[in-house]
């Protein structure tokens, strides 16, 4: 089997959580990179980037570094955003034969809201088995992470 783990992270908490979910299945990893960059400060983010999902902004990203189409399985890793997905997200997604092979999807939110986000994103995997949800690392539960990824990843294999 081999498998891909797909991610957009903005402040690095879906990237730390997709590099171990790669090493433990020995997957390649590659990181969604939108060709506008976002703005750096966190309130700056949730403005542009709440426009963005509000005006469901699909963003062009930059050439992928992996040949998708080469891979059997593809575990995918987002931010929540508000309510309407991630827009980098959405923009991989629009390859409807990319969104067939996603089997397996881990988020990461900040501990509020989540279900409208978690939901946008969901209705466009129609082959997903398994979901996790993970906590930003300011999150005093996110001392859970480790253990819900253990646990995903016994669930990728099985
Ligand atoms: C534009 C924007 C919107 C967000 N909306 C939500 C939300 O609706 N619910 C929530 O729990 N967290 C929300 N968050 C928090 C992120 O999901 C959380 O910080 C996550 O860990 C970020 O992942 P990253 O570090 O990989 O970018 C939002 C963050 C941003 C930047």
């Amino acid at each position: 089997m081999k498998r891909l783990v797909v991610y957009y992270s903005l402040s690095g908490n879906t990237e730390e959580a997709a590099k171990k979910i790669a090493e433990a299945l020995d997957a390649d990893l590659m990181r969604l990179e939108t060709v506008k960059e976002m703005p750096k400060s966190f309130a700056a983010q949730i403005i542009v980037g709440g426009g963005q999902v509000m005006m469901k902004y699909v963003p062009k990203l930059k050439d992928y570094d992996k040949d998708i189409n080469s891979y059997d399985e593809i575990i995918l890793g987002s931010p929540i955003w508000n309510s309407k997905g991630v827009p980098a997200i959405n923009a991989f997604l629009e390859d409807k034969v990319a969104a067939g092979r996603v089997t397996s999807l881990f988020f990461l939110s900040g501990g509020g809201e989540v279900k409208k986000g978690l939901d946008a994103i969901t209705k466009m995997l129609p082959n997903l088995k398994n979901t996790v949800s993970l906590l930003d690392k300011k999150h005093e539960d996110s001392k859970d992470n480790d253990k819900k990824i253990q646990q995903f990843i016994e669930k990728i294999k099985s």
